[in-house]
């Protein structure tokens, strides 16, 4: 039988106790995702910079999944640090982000290709409805942090915004940020 147990985050590291899981993904393992290659290229011999790591609580036998996503500031030729974004698996299940610090940009993406952006602050829960891709971008000096919490069985599937990529870009601007339409 399960057992309920309290899950500590801390809202600035993202930390997460007790964590059952986690991963880390460093910019060349993220180089179909940024559109200057040659930016890329130069910054991972120049050190391979983290761009964002997952931390998460699953307990087997448990419909329910979360953890904590912590995306490093920073940007590819002025494309800002961002997760390579999926769409779930399963067509009838949803997610929910809820940003604890930082700034950042959640890109969502019908599978008819409509675009949708949300503000990702402090305090902020966004409500992803199954059937959008979602990609968080971090638009801001600080790590952005969110909790997110979906079902075990969601799944994610990368396959179709790795090789097609989203229709926006959210780059640096002059006094803020920008977002572009996908070079094809
Ligand atoms: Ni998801």
């Amino acid at each position: 039988m399960l057992v309920p147990e309290n899950v500590r985050i801390d809202s600035v590291s993202g930390a997460i106790a007790p964590e059952t899981e986690r991963y880390e993904k460093r910019l060349s393992e993220l180089s179909q995702i940024f559109a200057d290659r040659e930016a890329l290229g130069r910054m991972v011999v120049e050190g391979d910079p983290l761009v964002y790591k997952v931390l998460a609580y699953r307990k087997d036998g448990s419909d329910l999944w979360f953890g904590t996503t912590i995306i490093e500031a920073g940007d590819v030729g002025g494309e800002y640090f961002m997760t390579r974004g999926h769409f779930h698996k399963r067509h009838d299940m949803g997610e929910v982000y809820y940003t604890q610090s930082g700034k950042g940009v959640l890109v969502l993406q019908s599978r008819d290709g409509r675009v949708e952006l949300l503000d990702m602050l402090p305090g902020t829960c966004s409500f992803i409805p199954p059937n959008w891709a979602h990609r968080s971008i971090n638009v801001g000096p600080e790590p952005l942090v969110f909790v997110w919490v979906c079902d075990t069985e969601a799944g994610n599937d990368y396959g179709e915004i790795l090789e097609k990529g989203m229709a926006k870009r959210v780059i640096v601007g002059g006094d803020g940020l920008r977002v572009v339409d996908r070079a094809d």
